[in-house]
């Protein structure tokens, strides 16, 4: 007897494609989704993804390695498609038989997608829209991914909802899509798998998680904010480029804002030239979500979350966590 009958119908593509119990990923955060919180969540039923980051292969070969002693359950590896060392890392995750490549941060460069399938494994892609997703799918993507801008992290310009309604009707029927981006609840859940997804992606959710080695004032960080607090970046300056993350409200964010007035200005002088100056911008937040995450330098460091945060309470561990999710998203589809 299945626990969650009508919600595990619906996830059952996505359960098959997975090889896990329950579609529901944990996004790859990077810094949080080391050996303990994947593993914690693939033994939970779920699908814990390892975030590569700026990971050297040697140090993906080691978080593999230590995330296989601590569970027997699949998981996946995300890469990030700009990693100066991509297809070092690719044949680090074949080395290992990594089931699932997740390819996140930009168009997967040429040959990348073929040699994560050489090896045997599956490629998960994201896309922002509906013609290159089905590019990607048509092309070598046995999974999409697509996230809204509620999400925490690197985001793009439009809503779960939107995107949602945009893909799915177009996409599930032929391809596995899997929803991220706001999601803190099953009622959420059940919506998406009725309208076509085959499973879900949470990260800010599962940052807290009991099992999470994020720094006890980062968990606190995300236990007092409301989803108001989790704004995305701003450019100031049309000349200088910012990449749009979301992140909790702190110094280091208004100091962000001070950091882009200054140096657009020294442009206006013509103290700097432009390389120089887009150069300072990009450099400002380096290394900022290790300064929160690990050393719980809160005022500095950038507090990535999701929208969803408002919902992130209290530390739970991640199978509570799982179980909370499925069983709102089953009485949910129990009413209908
Ligand atoms: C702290 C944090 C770090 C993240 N780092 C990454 C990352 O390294 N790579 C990636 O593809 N996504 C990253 N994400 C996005 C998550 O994988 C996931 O897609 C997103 O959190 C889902 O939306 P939600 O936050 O609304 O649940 C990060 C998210 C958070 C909150």
């Amino acid at each position: 007897m299945l626990k969650y009958p009508k919600t595990q119908a619906l996830m059952q593509r996505g359960c098959d494609f997975l090889g896990a119990e329950y579609a529901i990923l944990c996004g790859a955060m990077s810094w949080v989704s080391e050996r303990n919180l994947v593993s914690a969540i693939s033994n939970a039923g779920g699908f814990g993804v390892i975030a590569c980051g700026a990971m050297t292969p040697e140090l993906l070969d080691r978080e593999i390695a230590g995330t296989k002693e601590l569970t027997s359950k699949p998981f996946g590896v995300n890469l990030i498609t700009m990693h100066p060392q991509l297809f070092d890392l690719i044949e680090v995750c074949g080395k290992h038989g990594v089931g699932h490549v997740v390819l996140a941060g930009g168009i997967p460069p040429k040959g990348s997608v073929e040699a994560i399938k050489g090896h045997g494994a599956k490629v998960v892609v994201f896309a922002p829209t509906l013609a290159l997703a089905k590019k990607l799918l048509r092309s070598g993507g046995d999974a999409l991914v697509i996230e809204g801008m509620e999400a925490g992290g690197h985001i793009g310009p439009v809503s779960t909802s939107v995107l949602a309604q945009e893909m799915l009707p177009e996409l599930s029927e032929e391809f596995l899509v899997f929803v991220a981006g706001g999601i803190g609840r099953g009622e959420l859940i059940a919506g998406y798998l009725e309208m076509g997804a085959v499973g879900v992606q949470l990260g800010t959710r599962f940052a807290c998680a009991t099992e999470s080695i994020a720094h006890p004032d980062f968990k606190k960080a995300f236990f007092r904010a409301n989803a108001r607090d989790a704004v995305a970046s701003v450019q100031l300056d049309p000349r200088l480029p910012v990449i749009p993350v979301r992140a909790l409200k702190n110094k280091g964010t208004e100091e962000f804002t001070a950091k882009q007035r200054e140096v657009g200005l020294l442009l206006d002088q013509g103290s700097i030239d432009m390389g120089e100056a887009q150069l300072r911008i990009e450099h400002f937040w380096a290394g900022a979500l290790k300064r929160a995450v690990i050393d719980g330098d809160v005022e500095n460091g950038s507090l990535m979350a999701g929208q969803s945060v408002g919902m992130v309470t209290r530390e739970e561990p991640v199978a509570e966590i799982i179980a909370s999710l499925m069983a709102e998203s089953e009485a949910a589809l129990g009413r209908r």
